[in-house]
């Protein structure tokens, strides 16, 4: 039988109406005289869940706007805290920073992660062992610029795949495709080798990987409909793809571990994650472990699988919505072409890296495009480790706060013009170092604090690279007799993505 969870949902949701009614909202008071925030009426057993639609980000900012920049939900029998404007940001990520940094248990991320994982881990030494090897040796600028070679050989086969293409090319599978070689070449130094059993391919494997932890399962927010998840396959699927992945991990760490028996090391240069992984391991077995927490197997394998989930879809969602929006705006488009076909030069064939930190106007092109189009609009949800305060309003410890960047990056309040594509907005900023850094919280699609994301310095290059390379080679239209401008619907996913496919007529340009 096909049921979909919201068929569930929404039956639950009228009869609760059915036969209660709303309960009143408020700013119910804590106990001890300091007043928690503002609660909208929500719905007896379900609360406020059957309110924020498929595309939650865009319900939250409406019900802020109602409700104020801080307000308190109950999803199922969760209590969650929603901030929805710049100051409120600051707080949780910068004044009380400590405070907020956990995160809630995500029953997708329990089934396919392990308990090493970072990016969902709860505050403690795991999550601090796990955070400092990545950001000391995985995205460090070093390591980042070590992979040049890879971020620039899969731009220019990417260049051949459109080529090849014809007039009308598929965007969105160019750009996964590109997404996926220079992530899993730096992962795991994918090479081919590979491709699973039966002819199944690994980005098949990858995608259902990416669609479940996107998944927000019923089970975690009200226990007695958990039963509408297993209807749905969704835990048979999840112990499936949690088996293959486990095994094909297995594999590469067992191919790695006996390349570096038997042969010579690789170069920096040429090493990845994995190589550099199994380095850490070593060298703590030879110091000993020191009573902290074993960097083993098991960690080796989050790792690997944590850094693939984060990377992979919120850098091609990025770039998709980078295109869209040049699409709709043919000035900005001519623009950012120019810039780029007189940095690259008369004499020029491709763009290298070398030519981006030329590539000013490219950078606030990306800019803009995270401040309307965030990938993680709601970042990941983080979680109150003892009483904190947001606003001056109580926040208990153990409850579940949820950072609505798109809101904030279209408030009105901060941003002229906040729903216009405006990429001059930024002219005046600095973008010679890390362009995205988070100290101006009207703008945080990267998160910021202790959670923020450790992998801005990889993503950059990537996308400013791909991006510069079919904006160099090609002229991009809408196919003739269509519509004349894009649809800009949203779509939820692991992250939020252009509805749309962009099939787009691609005309190879030469200087
Ligand atoms: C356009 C690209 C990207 C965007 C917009 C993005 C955005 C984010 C956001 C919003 C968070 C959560 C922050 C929070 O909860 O406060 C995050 C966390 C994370 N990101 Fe990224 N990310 C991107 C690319 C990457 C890449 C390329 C990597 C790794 C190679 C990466 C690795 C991570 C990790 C490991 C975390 C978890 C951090 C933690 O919980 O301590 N991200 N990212």
């Amino acid at each position: 039988m096909d049921v979909s969870p919201f068929a569930a949902l929404l039956f639950v949701a009228l009869l609760s109406l059915l036969l209660l009614f709303f309960r009143k909202g408020g700013s119910p008071s804590s106990g001890d005289g300091r007043r928690l925030p503002p609660s909208p009426p929500g719905l007896p057993l379900l609360g406020h869940l059957p309110l924020i639609g498929s595309l939650p980000h865009r319900k939250l900012q409406v019900m802020a706007a109602k409700h104020g920049p801080v307000m308190l939900l109950r999803l199922g029998r969760v209590p969650t805290v929603v901030a929805s404007s710049a100051a409120a940001a600051q707080e949780v990520m910068k004044t009380h920073d400590l405070a907020f940094a956990s995160r809630p248990r995500v029953r997708m991320a329990e089934r396919l992660l392990s308990d090493y994982d970072m990016a969902f881990a709860p505050y403690g030494e795991h999550w601090r062992q796990s955070r400092r090897v990545s950001v000391l040796h995985l995205l460090s600028q070093r390591r980042v610029r070590s992979f040049r070679h890879i971020r620039q050989q899969e731009a220019a086969a990417m260049a051949g795949r459109v080529r090849r293409a014809g007039a009308a090319v598929n965007l969105n599978a160019v750009l996964i495709s590109y997404t996926n070689g220079v992530i899993s070449r730096a992962v795991f130094g994918d090479d081919g080798s590979y491709e699973l059993d039966g002819g199944e391919k690994l980005a098949k494997l990858f995608g259902d990987f990416e669609e479940l932890l996107g998944k927000a399962t019923m089970g975690e927010f009200v226990p007695w409909l958990a039963w509408v998840d297993t209807l749905m396959g969704l835990e048979a699927k999840a112990t499936r793809t949690s088996e293959e992945m486990g095994a094909l991990l297995e594999r590469i760490i067992a191919d790695h571990r006996q390349r570096r028996r038997g042969s010579r090391r690789e170069g920096d240069n040429h090493r990845d994650f994995v190589d550099v992984l199994l380095d850490v391991n070593e060298a703590e077995e030879h110091a000993g472990a020191g009573g902290g927490v074993p960097f083993d197997n098991e960690a080796i394998k989050a790792m690997i699988l944590v850094m693939f989930a984060a990377a992979t879809d919120t850098t091609y969602t990025t770039m998709v919505w980078a295109m869209a929006e040049l699409i709709n705006h043919p000035h900005e488009m001519r623009r950012v072409q120019h810039e780029i076909r007189a940095a690259v030069g008369v004499g020029g064939d491709r763009v290298t890296e070398e030519h981006l930190e030329k590539l000013r106007y490219l950078k606030l092109v990306i800019k803009e495009t995270l401040r309307l189009h965030a990938p993680l609009p709601l970042l990941l949800p983080h979680e109150t480790t003892e009483d904190t305060q947001l606003l001056g309003y109580r926040v208990p410890a153990r409850t579940r706060v949820i950072i609505n960047a798109w809101a904030i990056a279209r408030d009105p309040a901060t941003w002229e013009r906040a729903d216009e594509f405006v990429p001059e907005r930024f002219a005046g900023d600095d973008l010679t170092t890390d362009y995205m850094s988070a100290q101006d919280f009207r703008f945080v699609p990267f998160g910021g604090g202790r959670r923020g994301c450790p992998g801005v310095a990889f993503a950059v290059p990537s996308m400013e690279l791909a991006l510069a390379t079919m904006l160099y080679h090609f002229d991009w239209e809408l196919p003739a007799g269509g519509a004349s401008k894009l649809e800009m619907d949203e779509m939820n996913g692991l992250s939020v993505r252009l509805k749309a496919t962009l099939h787009l007529v691609a005309k190879p340009w030469s200087p």
